[in-house]
C-alpha cells in the first residue's frame, strides 16, 4: 500500500463514519475500520474529517479579458487549488472565431497540460455558432468534453450566443446528453444600462456602485427565465453558472418542481457578500459579472442550497490583482471582472455554511464534491470515497482557526475578496491521486502532476 489515513472521520453525501482508508497506485483500495496493512506513508486524521476532494467546475486560469490576463495562470491557479483542498478544477475553452472548437480546446490543453498539479478538464464555449460548430459538439463530447458554456451577455466583447445558438444548441446536445451551461444576463437591456449609467456625472456620483445600478435583478432573472423556455422546449439539459438572484432560485426551483433538467450553480461571493462593498474606497476590486446582490437574495440562495434547488457551489476564480483592477480608471464598465476564490471554496463553505449550520457537513460534499462529479461526468471515479475512486481526499481539521489574508495564501492575488473573514475549519492536507500535494495551505506537490480528465456523459440528478 502506498498510502494509509487513519482514524479519520470521512464524510461523503451520504453520511458520515470512522474508518482507515488505503491507497495504491493513486487509487482508493480498501476503507476498514481498521488496516492491518503496511503502508510506505502513513497520515493519521485522528480529530479530522476526510472529505473527497472539492471539485471547482468554474474557474479561468490565465483569461485573456477586459483588456488584461487574470493573475492565476495554470501553474499557480492549480497550486492555490491544492492549498485550498480542490482536487479538480474545470477551466473554459473558449472558441475564436473562425476557429473550429477542436482546436478550441487542443489550445487550451496545449497551454495547461505539463503546468497544472491538480486534475482538470475543459469546458468548450462556442462563440462563432454555424452549422459546422453544431456539428462539433457530439465530436468534442466523445473526446471528454461533455460540457458546453454559452455567454448570454459579452456581445460587445464578441462572445455571446444569441437565442438561436442557444436553442440549437440544447437541442443537439439533448440527443446525447450533453449539458449547456449559461452566463444568463440579459444583453439587450443590460447593455442599455450600462449606456445609462456611463456619463461623467453619475460615474462621479456613484463610482463603482455604477455596477449595481446597472444589473438589477432582473436582468439575470429575465435570461435564466429564457434559457429555462429553450431548455423545456428541447428537452435539453441546463446548467446556470453563477447564478446570483433570488429570483433566479424561485425560477429554477420551479422548473424543477416541473421536472425540467436543470440546474444551478452559485458561488461564495453571492452567499458571503452584498452590494454595499461597491461603496467601499475599493469597491471596484469586487466587480464581476453578475455583481453580488443584496443580502436577500444570499438567503434565498443558501435556502435553495438546502433545498438541493442550486445543485453546486463554485468559485467562478478570475483573478486580477490590483494593479489590474486600477485599469478602471473611474469607469465602472472597465474594471478587469472578476475575483479569486477557488482556493477558499472549501474553508468558507465549511466555516459559513457547516459552522453557521445552514447546510450539513454530506451537503457540504454534495454541494461541492458529488454533484459536480456526476453532473460534469466524472463520477464515480471522482466526488466520493469509494472503492476503486482516485485518491483525491482532504484531510481536513475542523478545530483550526483562520482569519483569512491574502497574505498566507498562494493565490497571485494581492487582496481578498473575503480578507479578514474568520474560519473554523481548513484543511490539513490536500491528496490528489494519492500524492500529498499541499499541507496547511502549502503547496508541497510536484509541479505539472495534474491530469487532463476526460469526461464522460454527466448524470442527471434526482
Ligand atoms: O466577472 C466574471 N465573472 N469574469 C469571468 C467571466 C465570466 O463571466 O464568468
Ligand atoms: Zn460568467
Ligand atoms: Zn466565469
Amino acid at each position: 500500500m502506498d498510502l494509509k489515513i487513519t482514524g479519520g472521520r470521512i464524510v461523503t453525501a451520504e453520511g458520515t463514519y470512522k474508518a482507515d482508508i488505503g491507497i495504491n497506485k493513486g487509487k482508493i483500495t480498501a476503507i476498514a475500520d481498521k488496516l492491518p496493512n503496511e503502508a510506505r506513508t502513513t497520515i493519521s486524521a485522528k480529530g479530522k474529517i476526510v472529505f473527497p476532494g472539492a471539485i471547482d467546475v468554474h474557474v479561468h486560469l490565465q483569461l485573456p479579458f477586459c483588456g488584461t490576463v487574470s493573475a492565476d495562470d495554470f501553474e499557480n491557479g492549480t497550486k492555490a487549488a491544492a492549498c485550498g483542498g480542490v482536487t479538480t478544477v474545470i477551466d473554459f475553452a473558449i472558441q475564436k472565431k473562425g476557429e473550429t472548437l477542436k482546436k478550441t480546446v487542443a489550445a487550451r490543453r496545449a497551454e495547461a497540460d505539463g503546468k497544472v498539479s491538480v486534475d482538470y478538464a475543459l469546458h468548450a464555449v462556442p462563440t462563432d455558432w454555424s452549422e459546422k460548430t453544431k456539428g462539433e459538439l457530439f465530436q468534442l463530447a466523445d473526446s471528454g468534453y461533455t460540457t458546453f458554456k454559452m455567454f448570454m451577455i459579452y456581445a460587445r466583447e464578441g462572445m455571446i450566443s444569441d437565442d438561436d445558438a442557444l436553442f440549437a444548441a440544447l437541442e443537439e446536445t439533448a440527443g446525447f446528453g450533453g449539458m449547456v451551461g449559461v452566463h444568463a444576463e440579459s444583453v439587450r437591456v443590460l447593455d442599455l444600462l450600462l449606456d445609462r449609467y456611463h456619463n461623467k456625472q453619475d460615474m462621479k456620483k456613484y463610482g463603482a456602485y455604477c455596477h449595481v445600478l446597472s444589473r438589477p435583478n432582473f436582468i439575470e432573472s429575465e435570461a435564466i427565465q429564457r434559457a429555462v423556455n429553450w431548455a423545456e422546449a428541447t428537452g435539453g439539459k441546463l446548467y446556470i453558472v453563477h447564478m446570483s438572484t433570488a429570483e433566479g432560485a424561485d425560477i429554477i426551483s420551479d422548473a424543477k418542481k416541473r421536472g425540467l433538467n436543470v440546474y444551478a450553480e452559485t458561488c461564495p461571493q453571492y452567499l458571503l457578500l452584498d452590494d454595499s462593498v461597491f461603496k467601499k474606497p475599493n469597491g471596484h476590486l469586487y466587480g464581476t459579472c453578475p455583481q453580488v446582490k443584496k443580502k436577500a437574495d444570499s438567503d434565498r440562495l443558501w435556502e435553495a442550497m438546502a433545498a438541493g434547488d442550486v445543485s453546486v457551489v463554485a468559485t467562478d476564480t478570475c483573478t486580477f490583482n490590483k494593479k489590474q483592477k486600477a485599469m478602471w480608471k473611474g469607469d465602472f464598465t472597465k474594471i478587469p471582472f472578476g475575483m479569486p476564490g477557488v482556493e477558499t471554496l472549501l474553508p468558507l463553505m465549511y466555516s459559513y455554511g457547516v459552522g453557521k449550520k445552514r447546510i450539513t457537513e454530506s451537503q457540504l460534499v454534495k454541494l461541492i464534491c458529488t454533484n459536480p462529479a456526476k453532473l460534469m461526468g466524472m463520477y464515480p471515479e471522482k466526488g466520493n470515497i469509494s472503492i476503486g475512486a482516485d485518491a483525491d481526499l482532504v484531510v481536513f481539521d475542523p478545530h483550526r482557526k483562520v482569519t483569512l489574508s491574502h497574505k498566507n495564501l498562494q493565490t497571485n492575488c494581492d487582496w481578498s475578496p473575503f480578507e479578514g473573514f474568520k474560519l473554523k475549519g481548513y484543511p490539513d492536507t490536500t491528496i490528489s491521486r494519492g500524492q500529498v500535494v499541499a499541507i496547511q495551505g502549502v503547496f508541497v506537490g510536484d509541479v505539472g502532476s495534474g491530469r487532463f480528465v476526460k469526461r464522460h456523459i454527466g448524470m442527471n440528478l434526482k
